[in-house]
């Protein structure tokens, strides 16, 4: 797959952790910065990547900030984009059999770097169950609108 990552100066050091990881797994790796640890505001690099997902240029994206709060909500204001916070596999796996999410993000000051690659591969590795979820993706589709 293509995936598209990006963090702001919080989660400069874990985003090369994750982007070697997933090029470990085969996956290519499209780096939208940030590229140091100068401040920067979070919401540029969530709709970066958020416009690669939505786009179809990427196929899935990762985000990263101090809590991965306000980079997944942000990411979130994104028509199309269903983006999660995650510090554990088991609601990476879920939201993705279940809420088909297409944004992955992290606390780089809440997880450390082995947890997070085990939370990826759990989320990388999970496939949408569609059915009554896909109703419920639909509905989330139609909020959109509002
Ligand atoms: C930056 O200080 C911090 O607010 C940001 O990385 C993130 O945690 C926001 O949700």
């Amino acid at each position: 797959m293509k995936l598209a990552i990006g963090c702001d100066h919080v989660g400069i050091e874990l985003k090369p952790v994750i982007t070697e990881y997933l090029e470990e797994l085969g996956h290519e790796v499209q780096d939208f910065g940030t590229q140091s640890d100068s401040r920067v505001d979070y919401p540029n690099y969530a709709q970066a990547v958020a416009k690669a997902v939505v786009s179809g240029n990427c196929d899935l994206g990762i985000l990263i900030c101090g809590t991965g709060v306000g980079i997944s909500i942000a990411a979130n204001k994104m028509n199309g984009i269903r983006a999660v916070v995650c510090s554990e596999p088991y609601t990476a796996k879920l939201s993705k059999e279940h809420n088909n999410t297409n944004i992955l993000a992290f606390g780089s000051r809440v997880i450390g770097s082995e947890l997070a690659k085990m939370i990826t591969k759990e989320w990388l590795e999970a496939e949408f169950e569609g059915g009554r979820h896909q109703n419920r993706i639909n509905q989330i589709t139609e909020l959109e609108k509002l």
